[in-house]
Order: C-alpha cells, then structure tokens, then sequence
C-alpha cells in the first residue's frame, strides 16, 4: 500500500495551487480553504473525501468557475480538440429540465454549443442507450426515478465531451442499492472514455472502487491531509469491493478521516 503526500503529476490536466477560500461571515471571516495544491494527470479518476464542512463543495465549485477564487490559481489545460467546454458538473441534486423530455435534457449542452439537431439528438440516443434509458426518451423528468434522473445528470455531463468531468456527490441522494448499480455504470463509462474526473463523495467505499487516488481532507479550514494511491487493478468491477486489498485501503482512509470527523465536530458551534 503506497500512501504518498506531495502527488505531484506530470503534464497535469488540471493544476490547483495555493488555494485559499474566504467567505464573509457573521465575525469577519472564514477561511474554508487554506492553501490547497492539486495536479489532476490527464485521464485520471480523483476522488475527495474529507469531514462535513471541510471545503470539498467549495473547490469544486471554484474548479468549475462557480466561485471566486480568494488566493492562488486553478488551471485547466484544454486539449487541441476544438469547442470543447472546459467542464461539466453533476450535483447530488438531479439538474435536469422538468419541461424537457430526457432526449432533450441529455442534448442541452450540445444545443447551447450550437450543434446541429440531428447531430445531438444522435449523441443523446447514443448516451440514453449506453445506460439502458432508450426506452424513456421521451419521457419527462416527473415519470421516472431518482436513480433514472441521476443516471440522465450523468451522461447529460458526458454527452457534452468537456475537458474535466467534476462531480459532487453525484449519488448522494440514491438508496443504497440503485447507488450500487449507478457506481457500476460509473465504472464501466469511465473505463471506456478515460475522461479526467474530480469525484467527491462521503463513502469512502465508492472512492476506492472508483478513484486512481484519494485525496483526504482535512476538517475546516480544508487543507490536503493525505493522499493514498488505489492500486487496484483496471478495469474494475463491483467485485474489487471484496478484496483484502480493498478493506485495507478502506481501513487506512477511515483511520485518518474517523480523526477529522471528531474534529470537525468539535469545531461546529
Ligand atoms: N456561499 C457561502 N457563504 C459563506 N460560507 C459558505 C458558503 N459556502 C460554503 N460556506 C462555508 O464554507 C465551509 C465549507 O463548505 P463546503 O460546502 O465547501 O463544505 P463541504 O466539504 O462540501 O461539506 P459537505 O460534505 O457537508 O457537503 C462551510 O463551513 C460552509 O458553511
Ligand atoms: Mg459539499
């Protein structure tokens, strides 16, 4: 088991240096973010865990450009493809159109990029069809599940071709079962386009099947704790969750994380 703490990459996609984050607050201010350096290696799957409240949302939200920055730099180096967007986003809350059809959600990004119906709506059918929705593609979002609607968030980000794929806790709000088979989807789309991906999650389960490395964080203010390369051999399946090797990785992560859990309670008012 490696556990490294400098992580530096070469050629990275994605470079964070020195970033801090304060919000104005009741007293003044709080710092959210304390001098955070990131390389992300183009292709690589990035996972975040860290304590409630430690920043995570935060970063990613100003790795999309949501947020202002308060000190350092984020970059992302853009491919020679061109019209690519730089990013797509998936949140834990399903963004999708209530008025559009599931056709017509999965092709939004497309359209606003100014691609041409019949190319898009293709694209759409293709990723629809990649995670068995092609039967509901005309259907809105009210008829179908929240697991359904995650899976439309999903591929809505990745029929949009970005640069980073940067994702929030994107199965947050599933039962554990239908988290289960999203996790397995993830896995399986991920290892055929090798997109690069910055993935936060509370489960420290779902960081280990899916990332290449995870990152800890510690309580607020966020700083970088930890970092444990997952030598898990690619490609993966559900199945790697019952390896020795797996329960150990699990084991290392939560024994750091349990302390900063505590932490960041203390320090809740
Ligand atoms: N817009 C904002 N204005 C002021 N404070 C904020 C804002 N957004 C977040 N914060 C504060 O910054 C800190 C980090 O919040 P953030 O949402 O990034 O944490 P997180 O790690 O994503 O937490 P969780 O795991 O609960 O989602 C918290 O103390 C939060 O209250
Ligand atoms: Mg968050």
């Amino acid at each position: 088991m490696t556990m490294s703490t400098v992580g530096a990459v070469a050629a990275p996609k994605i470079t964070a240096r020195n970033v801090s984050k304060i919000y104005p607050s009741v007293d003044g201010s709080m710092l959210a973010l304390d001098d955070f350096s990131l390389d992300v290696a183009d292709g690589e799957f990035l996972a975040i865990v860290g304590p409630s409240g430690c920043g995570k949302s935060t970063f990613l939200r100003m790795l999309a450009g949501l947020e202002e920055i308060s000190a350092g730099a984020i970059d992302i180096r853009r491919s020679d493809v061109p019209g690519k967007p730089l990013n797509s986003v998936v949140f834990q809350e399903y963004a999708i159109f209530p008025w559009k059809t599931l056709l017509d959600n999965v092709a939004f990004g497309l359209e606003m990029r100014g691609i041409g119906r019949k190319e898009r709506l293709e694209t759409a059918r293709y990723w629809l069809d990649r995670v068995g929705l092609s039967k509901f593609a005309g259907y809105y979002p009210h008829q179908i599940s929240g697991g359904m609607k995650q899976r439309v968030s999903i591929i809505r980000a990745l029929a949009n071709d970005p640069e980073v794929l940067l994702m929030d806790e994107p199965l947050g709000a599933l039962d554990a079962q239908t988290r289960v088979v999203l996790q397995e989807e993830l896995l399986r789309i991920w290892e055929e386009t090798r997109k690069t991906v910055v993935y936060i999650t509370h489960s420290l389960d779902e960081a280990v099947l899916l990332g290449d490395r995870v990152i800890l964080m510690s309580a607020q203010p966020g700083r970088r704790l930890a970092t444990f390369d997952i030598d898990l051999p690619r490609p993966r399946t559900i199945d790697a969750m019952n390896t020795t090797r797996f329960a150990e990785y699990r084991a290392a992560i939560w024994d750091q994380l349990s302390r900063e859990v505590s932490r960041a309670m203390e320090i809740a008012p």
